[in-house]
């Protein structure tokens, strides 16, 4: 590839949940130095940037999405000077560093909310969040019928008799973007971050900043009221076009770097189209692509949304991203275990019914990394998919922790089936995620045969999953057609993707139910299982050299 091309076009960037990749002073937690003791591993993964989940100081109310101080790490997971240590090293190994930067609230414990709750009603410093008054006699209504995407109310009312705005959980006040003092101390905090030499962020709840300043209610809508739907041209508080105009101010502040600093977007987008204004020219550099990891394991979906999400975004000449899982979903290899994989409904917990088969889950997480990795543009690998990890479906109750498990009533189970802590090496837990002396077990448990899908099981298996992600990137480093650009579909039978990628480079994935035989070609590069008698069989996929 020209060396022209900006890195974040292509790049394969690795999602680290910090407290669950590796501990390294045996609290249980994981922790910055335990990331940096594991660079090598990373490196040799072959993947080019780490995405980090956030490491600011917090309670922890919603696993660091709470943010107490942008400018201070956790004690939990470190030290400032630890994260920037680890920005040194990581770089040092050739890998950029992006971390989360959480704009749409704070956590309750941040200074401003502190001093919003001591000055009280109609004070200015109220104003940085989103106070009101209530509804009804003496205002023991909620302002207005928004809804949590946790559950329960938006709102949240104070002893004073004031409600404020909370579209998570109520240990998460939303800001008011319409403050001056809010843009300006997300414009330093950038600052502070990028000056320490980060790559770049990955923005949360990058659709949700700008609210409509009336606060209308949301119309009442037949269906699931989950207060998400838009059959409108404007979200009360989703998507709308004002929140562009901040991202602007931001693309020219990472521009005032040196070293091609890059944003993505956490922008949950009805449409591919509204998805690339996030990524306009002036705007911020990618946006994660949900639909693909939304769509179910089929042939015509799968190529629908590969279609519309890069003529959408090649249009505005954005590169695409593909992701497959991350800590808020459902891992994919447990997703695609079941024979009829449902289409992800957005803004709902995936429900999955049916018999669960994670042979079935595997082969076909093998040929989605292949599929994934093939496709125009960059890719997202969450720490454990290089290793097949399954969603933990069975934590006991009492290991509960996300915030969802309780608003729900206990009726969601919640995202900690995804976090649960990954499995180095060893026959028992921890599975070195801690060391051997450590004080504390993982903060969730890990299952006991969990031994088999360590990082030591699968190292120089060639069967394994480990092994394919590696020898995956670095063909994926090597191959000139693959990374940024475009592909060609070529015709196929029902339920089979093949597409060309120039010069020479053929990827076929087989979703149908019947062996497909293999079209013309060199060589092989790599496959997701055998193939016998040049047959690619059901849930394959292969690289071919035409
Ligand atoms: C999206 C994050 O990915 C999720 O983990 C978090 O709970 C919400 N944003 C709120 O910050």
């Amino acid at each position: 590839m020209p060396s022209t091309t900006p890195w974040w076009r292509s790049a394969v960037i690795y999602q680290v949940y910090v407290r669950s990749f590796a501990d390294s002073n045996g609290d249980g937690v994981g922790d910055i130095a335990g990331i940096r003791s594991r660079l090598p591993y990373l490196e040799s993964l072959g993947v080019d940037a780490l995405w980090i989940n956030p490491w600011y100081k917090s309670p922890m109310a919603d696993g660091g999405y709470d943010v107490a101080d942008f400018r201070a790490v956790d004690p939990l997971f470190g030290t400032l000077a630890d994260a920037e240590q680890l920005i040194a090293d990581a770089h040092e190994h050739g890998i950029r560093v992006i971390p989360d930067i959480v704009p749409n609230h704070t956590s309750d414990q941040h200074a401003w909310f502190q001093q919003a709750l001591a000055a009280g009603p109609g004070s200015p410093e109220r104003e940085r969040y989103i106070f009101r008054p209530g509804r009804g006699p003496d205002g023991v209504d909620p302002p207005n019928n928004w809804v949590s995407c946790f559950g329960g109310p938006a709102w949240t009312r104070l002893p004073d008799g004031d409600w404020y705005l909370h579209l998570y959980a109520p240990e998460q006040p939303d800001l008011n973007w319409q403050h001056p003092e809010v843009h300006t101390e997300f414009e330093s905090i950038l600052r502070f971050w990028f000056s320490r030499g980060v790559d770049g962020f990955r923005i949360d709840v990058a659709h949700g900043l700008a609210k409509d300043p009336e606060l209308p209610d949301l119309p009442l809508l037949p269906g699931p009221t989950d207060g998400q739907s838009r059959p409108f041209a404007q979200h009360p508080h989703w998507d709308r076009d004002e929140v562009h105009d901040i991202y602007r101010t931001w693309r020219k502040i990472a521009d005032e770097f040196d070293g091609e600093r890059a944003f993505v977007a956490e922008a949950w987008a009805d449409t591919p189209e509204r998805l690339a204004a996030y990524v306009r020219p002036g705007g911020l550099h990618t946006a994660f692509n949900f639909d693909f990891l939304m769509a179910s394991w089929d042939a015509e979906d799968l190529r629908t949304v590969i279609d519309d999400s890069l003529a959408m975004l090649i249009g505005v000449g954005a590169p695409a991203t593909w992701v497959l899982s991350n800590h808020d979903v459902m891992r994919h290899t447990s997703r695609y275990a079941r024979k009829n994989v449902a289409r992800w409904v957005p803004n709902q917990r995936y429900q999955p019914e049916g018999d669960i088969d994670l042979e079935l889950g595997t082969r076909r997480a093998r040929a989605a990394a292949l599929l994934m990795l093939a496709l125009p543009g960059g890719a997202y690998i969450y720490q454990g998919d290089e290793l097949g990890l399954p969603e933990v479906e069975d934590l006991p109750e009492a290991d509960l922790q996300d915030p969802i498990w309780e608003r729900s009533g206990h009726t969601d189970r919640g995202r900690d089936g995804c976090r649960v802590p990954i499995p180095w090496s060893g026959q028992s837990a921890p599975f070195g995620f801690s060391p051997a002396d450590a004080s504390a077990e993982p903060w969730l448990p890990q299952p006991a045969n969990w031994s088999e899908r360590s990082v030591e099981a699968q190292t120089g298996d060639e069967t394994s999953m480990l092994e394919l992600y590696r020898t995956a990137l670095q063909l994926r480093r090597e191959h000139s057609a693959l990374g940024d650009g475009t592909l060609a579909w070529v015709e196929a039978p029902a339920g089979v993707l093949t597409f060309r990628r120039d010069p020479g480079f053929l990827c076929v994935v087989n979703l149908s139910d019947e062996p497909y035989r293999l079209p013309e070609h060199t060589a092989t590069l790599l496959a997701s299982g055998p193939i016998t008698d040049g047959l690619l069989d059901p849930d394959h996929a292969i690289w071919l050299q035409v």
